[in-house]
């Protein structure tokens, strides 16, 4: 199944996109993470998109289009995928749509998590991220068993330098201005379904399985 997960920033999409490619199999497609990893290795990708993403603005279309094209291309990306993160503009989810047509292929659903603002900032202020392996965890709500270290690879666990107060309110009004017009955009064409994304994140994942089961998802 081709899905892509919506929905302002600190809403859940990658914790959920990660369960889901742990039940189902398809793989997460995340381009905050490959951004990230760009910026960690300085390749010249990597230092151009930190300014935009350090000041909690967009990285321009034309670069994350070509990262997301690469990487649909890999053999792991065939039977379907999550898109975490994009696209995150009307010009990205035409291009999205020219480049699957192009293979005659579709995306199957949108899930548009929906989460208070309140919820997002208390999500996203407490998030604590693996610079190394790019494992996520929550100060209250998914703490390391060691405190500040990863349980998956023991680095020294950061909060990511776009999670401070003053980018994540940038952020959530490029997401406004920006990411918001693609709930119309998907809508219309009839693949959009709503998510309440609150409550804890079992319950949420409880839900989103129960819309993908819905799809026909195995
Ligand atoms: P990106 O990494 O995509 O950031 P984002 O969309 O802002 O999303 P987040 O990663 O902040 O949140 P999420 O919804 O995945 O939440 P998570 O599951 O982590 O992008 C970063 C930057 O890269 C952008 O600002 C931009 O500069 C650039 N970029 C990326 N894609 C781009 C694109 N397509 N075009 C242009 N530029 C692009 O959860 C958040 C926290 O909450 C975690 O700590 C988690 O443990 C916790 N949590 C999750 N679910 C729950 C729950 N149910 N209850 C309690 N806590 C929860």
């Amino acid at each position: 199944m081709r899905l892509v997960f919506l929905g302002a920033p600190g809403v859940g999409k990658g914790t959920q996109a990660d369960r889901v490619t742990a039940q189902f199999g398809w793989p997460k497609v995340s381009t905050g993470d490959l951004l990230r990893e760009a910026v960690r290795k300085q390749t010249e990708l990597g230092i151009e998109a930190k300014k935009s993403m350090d000041a909690g603005k967009l990285v321009p279309d034309t670069v994350v289009i070509g990262m997301v094209r690469e990487k649909l291309a890999e053999p792991g990306c065939q039977n379907g995928f999550v898109l975490d993160g994009f696209p995150r503009t009307v010009p990205q989810a035409e291009e999205l749509q020219r480049l699957l047509h192009a293979r005659g292929l579709n995306i199957d659903r949108v899930i548009n998590f929906r989460v208070s603002r309140e919820d997002v900032i208390r999500r996203l202020s407490g998030r604590r991220s693996c610079p190394q392996c790019q494992s996520v965890f929550h100060l209250d709500f998914a703490p390391p068993k060691v405190s500040g270290q990863c349980d998956r690879c023991g680095t020294a666990l950061v909060q990511r330098s776009d999670d401070k107060p003053e980018t994540i309110e940038a952020r959530l009004k490029v997401y406004d201005e920006q990411t918001a017009p693609l709930i119309a955009y998907y809508q219309t064409k009839g693949l959009l379904s709503d998510l309440d994304g609150s409550g804890e994140m079992a319950a949420v994942y409880g839900r989103l399985s129960a819309v993908l089961l819905g799809l026909g998802a195995q």
